[in-house]
């Protein structure tokens, strides 16, 4: 015959399956009954994740334990963990997740360039992004998850494919930077044509896939706007934080903002606006033409109370023979100057 004390005794060692606790130590347990006559076991429990499909294995795996001690039938609810004791175990929880999707331990530290339409230079910042942390000495990555308008290995003057070691792909290399693109893996250019899940599915591959070893950054170049694939990055990468581009003019930043919102909404911390475009200036007398109107990453930083981590000018990086990258500006170019110091920044705040 079960007792209350003997369910809490075989209960106690389950783990939680979001937070990886046990229920002892989440205190999950809030409810025993038990129906003598009918010997039924009833049990309430409180966990990280209610409704979820860790919840339904859960369950089974609760149900066999108790019957096979005796319990004739089980009934089990579930109910959603306090703030508090949630807030003492996710983020250490979200890590972890992280880091499985890693294949294995990581102290990863994940970024992800949104913007909220194409064009605005949201490749442009990713991967100056990463060469300027780099150059700072950070060990950096970058996963190009535009996966319709993947840019980056042309940017970055990539020629080479990704090698592959076993069952996994080893990224490619360049300034430093490990680079895993569609790009790498379509024939001749040609369009994609997939949808929904496998965007997903492409996504975790490039993580899970990929031999990343030990980085210190992840960069992840999101598609433009607001769809499902910025949802999905959240759902993978719950401790993600957003740098988010935009161009100077009034209505870009406005549309901006709605990537920013996103990003607010599924508890992705924005790290900075770049405002990219912000002006021309003139090689001959250094006078400033505001091409793209003026004031938007400024208002874009307001909105999102964030801040404004530069200003990019239109210009194109040096031409350089030897070592041809068309989006990659030097180091000693004014916009690698003005990237090195949003690293820096970036760097201080994560
Ligand atoms: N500050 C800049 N000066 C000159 N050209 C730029 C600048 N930023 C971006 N570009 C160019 O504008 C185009 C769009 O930039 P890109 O980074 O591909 O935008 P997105 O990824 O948002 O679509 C590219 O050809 C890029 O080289
Ligand atoms: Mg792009």
């Amino acid at each position: 015959m079960l007792t209350d004390k003997k369910v809490e005794e075989i209960l106690k060692p389950f783990q939680d399956p979001y937070l990886h606790k046990s229920f002892e130590e989440t205190g999950a347990i809030e409810e025993i009954k038990i129906k003598e006559d009918k010997n039924h076991v009833s049990v309430k429990l409180a966990i990280g994740n209610p409704n979820s499909k860790e919840q339904m294995q859960l369950q089974q795996e609760i149900v066999a334990a108790l019957k096979k001690e005796g319990a004739a039938t089980v009934g089990l609810r579930f109910t959603k963990l306090p703030d508090e004791v949630m807030a003492k175990y996710e983020g250490e929880a979200k890590k972890q997740q992280e880091a499985s999707l890693l294949g294995g331990s990581s102290n990863t530290k994940f970024i992800a360039v949104a913007s909220g339409k194409g064009g605005v230079g949201k490749s442009t910042v990713t991967v100056n992004l990463a060469v300027a942390l780099a150059r700072l000495g950070k060990k950096v990555g970058v996963i190009d998850a535009d996966i319709y308008g993947f840019s980056v290995p042309d940017m970055m003057g990539i020629e080479n494919r990704p090698q592959v070691r076993g069952e996994k792909i080893i990224p490619v290399e360049r300034f430093g930077v490990q680079v895993i693109s569609m790009g790498f893996f379509v024939e001749d250019n040609s369009p994609i044509i997939w949808r929904g899940p496998m965007l997903g599915k492409m996504l975790t591959s490039f993580f899970k896939e990929v031999e990343w070893g030990e980085l210190d950054y992840l960069l992840l170049d999101l598609p433009p706007g607001t769809g499902d694939m910025a949802l999905d990055v959240h759902a993978m990468l719950p401790s993600s934080k957003e740098v988010i581009v935009t161009t100077p003019h009034p209505t870009a930043a406005f549309v901006a903002a709605r990537a920013g919102q996103m990003a607010l909404q599924t508890d992705h911390e924005i790290l900075g606006v770049v405002e990219n475009m912000s002006y021309f200036e003139s090689t001959l007398t250094g006078q400033k033409e505001y091409v793209f109107g003026q004031g938007g990453g400024d208002k874009l930083a307001e909105v999102l109370k964030t801040d404004l981590l530069g200003r990019l000018p239109l210009q194109q990086p040096y031409d350089e023979d030897d070592d041809f990258a068309p989006g990659v500006y030097q180091k000693d170019h004014p916009i690698g100057n003005i990237f090195l110091k949003i690293a820096d920044k970036v760097i201080k705040k994560y």
